[in-house]
């Protein structure tokens, strides 16, 4: 019996997960600079966790969450995202009694039945921060620049960082009256999804991806054009530092976001090299969803990056670097081939990357293998050697080569590696 990896999911083998470990590291370093904690939240939660928070009407809610009854019953769901469950965690460990700001990050695969696409899955991974307790536009400014850091720092200048303010609780309803109120003309152009919308939650239209509810929508009213002054000031303070720090940035007052729980700044930073899933990094603030999860009013702000298409992206400009062993240990004869064995051992103790070969294969295949693995140094070991206690060694990059003791070997070989642990 053979089996396949389900629809929609990857497994993530080398050389790709070279590019996965640096996109990792280069983000634990930066959001270091900034302060951001690691968490590490379930991949399971209540199904009310992301129904309540994301929004019942959501296309995420409705259609995308694996849920599942446990065997007590319960309504169980794999986390679409994680924004609710690291709010979930905020609330119930008390971290709003701890100094402020809270400022988290976490990493891992995340889960949403859609139709699989390029850079969209069944099981897609997102590093993401959420940063709690600040309402100045500052903080809003500084995860962006974070986020400006990070894609620099990975070689990735020219994506295009979008912005938009959806308001807030004073400004949003007469929004959405005037929302309404333009749709109420055209309630039988609607898809029958927007119909329903309509009804329950207006804002969702504007995310709906059906053609003739594209076009409509077009026309249709602007939030930027019902934000009360005080959503106008922080919106302008927002653009204004990301000014002065001199990234660039574009307003795109169509950007509502999929989810429910947002409050005025919204953000992606998008490409046009991935087809039609544009966004790599998508985020913005969420000043109540703290309160409706059962905490003080606390204003709060992240975002997500998509693994797979920042992979992706990085993938189609560079060759991966493959990291390769230091030494292969050639060895030709069962003394050798145990000696080798023990030689590797505290090769490997000083904390070099070492290979063996115990196949007992002859010199020239094993010295192609070391050849295939990119291997700096080769040692080779027979029964003259051991019988002479002197060991043969080959530089094969340059072809350089020379003999040393055999007890001399872990002090010469660790002294030709002085640089990797320097
Ligand atoms: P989101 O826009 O749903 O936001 O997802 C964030 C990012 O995750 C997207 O921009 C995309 O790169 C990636 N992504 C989403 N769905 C898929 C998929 N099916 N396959 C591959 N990649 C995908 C959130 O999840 C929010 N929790 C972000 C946030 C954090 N807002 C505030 N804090």
């Amino acid at each position: 019996m053979k089996y396949s990896a389900l629809k929609g999911v990857q497994d993530i083998l080398p050389p790709d997960i070279y590019t996965w470990q640096r996109v990792e590291s280069a983000a634990r370093e930066v959001f270091s600079y900034y302060g951001y904690q690691e968490v590490r939240t379930p991949i399971i939660e209540s199904t009310a966790v992301f129904a309540r928070s994301i929004g019942e009407t959501t296309d995420i809610v409705e259609k995308e969450m694996y849920t599942f009854s446990d065997k007590a019953g319960r309504s169980i769901t794999l986390r679409p995202e994680g924004t609710a469950t690291v709010v979930r965690a905020y609330v119930e460990h008390y971290l709003h009694n701890l100094p402020s700001p809270q400022k988290f990050f976490y990493s891992g695969p995340m889960f949403r039945y859609e139709r699989p696409q390029m850079g969209r899955f069944r099981q897609f991974s997102q590093i993401g921060v959420e940063a709690f307790g600040v309402s100045a536009p500052e903080i809003d400014a500084e995860m962006l620049s974070m986020v400006h850091v990070l894609l620099g720092r990975l070689g990735l200048m020219e994506l295009t960082f979008e912005l938009n303010s959806i308001g807030c609780e004073t400004c949003r309803p007469s929004f959405m009256r005037s929302l309404v109120s333009f749709f109420s003309v055209k309630l039988t152009d609607l898809c029958p999804d927007c119909k329903r919308r309509y009804a329950v939650n207006p804002l969702r239209i504007l995310d709906c991806k059906v053609n003739r509810c594209i076009e409509m929508k077009q026309s249709a009213p602007r939030v930027s054009d019902y934000l009360c002054s005080e959503c106008t000031h922080h919106f302008g303070q927002v653009l204004s530092r990301l000014a002065a720090l001199g990234i660039p940035h574009m307003r795109n007052t169509n950007l509502v976001r999929g989810l429910d729980y947002y409050t005025r700044t919204t953000f992606e930073v998008t490409t046009e090299h991935l087809g039609s899933q544009k966004a790599v990094v998508a985020g913005g603030r969420y000043n109540r969803l703290v309160e409706e999860f059962g905490g003080p009013p606390t204003p709060a702000i992240g975002f997500a990056l998509g693994m797979e298409r920042l992979v992706t992206l990085l993938k189609d400009r560079e060759d991966t670097v493959v990291p390769s062993p230091d030494v292969f240990i050639a060895a030709l004869g069962e003394r050798a081939i145990t000696e080798g064995f023990f030689i590797a051992e505290r090769l490997r103790a000083r904390g070099l990357w070492i290979e063996a070969a115990y196949d007992g294969s002859s010199l020239k295949s094993q010295l192609r293998r070391a050849d295939r693995l990119a291997v700096r140094y080769a040692l080779l070991i027979g029964d003259d050697e051991l019988d002479s206690g002197r060991v043969k060694w080959k530089n094969l990059r340059d072809s350089s080569q020379g003999e040393v003791e055999l007890d001399r070997l872990e002090e010469f070989v660790s002294s030709l590696f002085s640089d990797k642990r320097s």
